[in-house]
């Protein structure tokens, strides 16, 4: 658990679900990440991103926390990172109720810290759907270039048509 400023970052425990739940699972949070899922495709998600990788992606390593408010606890959104070929993927989801405070972009500014210190990874990488403004909004006021997707390498976030973000260490 690392409590940073505002926020605490523990990585993410089955005993957290229920309050992503009531975090993110909604309509708003899902508009451009593949639609609402299910109660039980929301669980299931979680449950695979705790388990890790499945064994026959060599390489692969999955990092993912949860993010509270330091002051209440209250789980406000979560942040993660796919990390294989010297690169990391990452995303994050916050609760709609706090968009606009800046909390994401604290989040992915602690992130990638984690990644700096942590990890030998060499870019950061970010695929958002075109329309997802808030998302590309965040990216480009930190730094990241959008590229073609055309010579990219295996993004394994990336949907078919989505705007490809890299950001160089
Ligand atoms: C993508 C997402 C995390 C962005 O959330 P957000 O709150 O808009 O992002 P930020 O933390 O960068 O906040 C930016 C806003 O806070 C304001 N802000 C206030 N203090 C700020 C600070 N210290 N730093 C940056 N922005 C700050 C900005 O002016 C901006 O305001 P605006 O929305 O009125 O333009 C959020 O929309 C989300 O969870 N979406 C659903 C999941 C998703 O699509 N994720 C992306 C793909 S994985």
């Amino acid at each position: 658990m690392t409590l940073a400023g505002e926020f605490i970052y523990s990585p993410l425990e089955e005993r957290d679900i229920p309050e992503l739940a009531n975090a993110l699972h909604s309509e708003l949070v899902y508009q451009y990440i593949g639609g609402m899922p299910s109660r039980a495709d929301f669980d299931l998600w979680l449950h695979l991103s705790i388990a890790g990788p499945p064994s026959e992606a060599t390489g692969e390593r999955w990092l993912n926390f949860t993010v509270r408010l330091a002051e209440s606890r209250e789980v406000i959104g979560r942040l993660e990172a796919n990390i294989h070929d010297h690169l990391a993927e990452l995303a994050f989801l916050y609760n709609p109720r706090l968009w606009g405070c800046g909390y994401a972009s604290q989040g992915l500014l602690w992130l990638q810290n984690q990644l700096r210190e942590n990890t030998s990874v060499q870019s950061f990488w970010a695929t958002t759907h075109p329309e997802n403004q808030r998302s590309s909004g965040l990216l480009q006021r930190q730094g990241y270039v959008r590229v073609p997707t055309q010579g990219v390498p295996t993004l394994y976030t990336y949907d078919s048509g989505d705007h490809v973000y890299k950001r160089s260490l």
